[in-house]
């Protein structure tokens, strides 16, 4: 999470604070000292903030976890921005969240969005599809002995660095009070995505698509997961990003291992 103090008109930036975005951020995370749940040092971090970038995430994605992680962190960070005089709250939540009432984890992100358009600080949502860092743990789930089990729904995975950049550009404009999606720029089929992973690793592992297969205990079709008529789009394929990745990790010797949070419940 990261809270910003916007240049004013007749404000100067102090120049030892100021992050690449070109004013001052404070980064916020329990390793950071800053805690949501707890609220531990939150007051303080949030001082002379106009912006709160909350792109928190529950350590666990089990229905119940993550609920009492999301209502919990929100309530908290939202009081906190009321006493702080914030002004504008942009959040990260998931595209087709509302769609997919059927899994907690997606429940959770929805009781999320609601505290926040119940509360009094302006606010914009940003509903983001899967990462691509997130596909790691995506395939792994589907794993079922020598085969991965996948849907072949259509998936529009994106770069992390494409959704900061989004959050960037948003961060200093008004808040919409409202929601905006962003998206990569090519939508896949599920499995096919993860045929593509599993031949530039060189992993023997059959992918089998199954209409069935389950992605945090849901079902899912061609609109699960797919974004509206007209997403923000970020510019990186995932083709090139995954020859980068690849290649970074090989000379790093880690071989690929871009996964990111728990993997989805099947
Ligand atoms: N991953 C995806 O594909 C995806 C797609 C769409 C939307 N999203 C949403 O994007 C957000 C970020 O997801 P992510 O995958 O980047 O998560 P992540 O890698 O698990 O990062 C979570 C961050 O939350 C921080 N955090 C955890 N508990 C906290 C607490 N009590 N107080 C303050 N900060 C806390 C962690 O801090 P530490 O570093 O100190 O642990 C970490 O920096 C989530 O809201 C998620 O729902 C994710």
């Amino acid at each position: 999470m990261l809270a910003a103090q916007l240049p004013r008109p007749g404000l100067t930036t102090p120049e030892p604070n100021k992050s690449h975005l070109g004013f001052p951020v404070n980064a916020v995370a329990p390793t950071l000292g800053v805690n949501t749940i707890t609220g531990e040092g939150l007051a303080e971090a949030l001082a002379g903030a106009q912006v709160v970038i909350d792109v928190a995430n529950s350590p666990s994605f089990e229905d119940k976890a993550a609920l009492e992680f999301f209502e919990t962190s929100g309530r908290n960070l939202l009081a906190a921005e009321v006493a702080a005089g914030v002004e504008h709250h942009l959040a990260l939540s998931v595209v087709g969240a509302d769609r997919l009432l059927g899994s907690g984890c997606f429940r959770a992100k929805v009781a999320q969005e609601n505290l926040i358009k119940a509360s009094e600080v302006a606010y914009t949502i940003v509903r983001s599809t899967q990462f691509f860092e997130f596909v790691g743990s995506i395939i792994e789930a589907g794993a079922d002995g020598d085969a991965i089990r996948l849907s072949p729904a259509l998936v529009q995975p994106i770069a992390s660095d494409d959704v900061a950049v989004a959050l960037a550009d948003l961060a200093v404009a008004p808040p919409v009070n409202g929601t905006i999606e962003v998206a990569g720029p090519e939508p896949f089929p599920l499995d096919k995505l993860a045929g593509e992973v599993l031949a530039i690793t060189e992993d023997s592992r059959r992918v089998i698509a199954d209409v069935h297969a389950r992605y945090f205990g849901l079902v899912l079709n061609d609109r699960s997961l797919t974004p509206g008529d007209n997403p923000r789009t970020g510019p990186t394929r995932f083709e090139d990003w995954l020859g980068q990745s690849t290649a970074r990790n090989e000379t790093a010797g880690k071989g690929w291992a871009p996964t990111s949070g728990a993997p989805p419940a099947r």
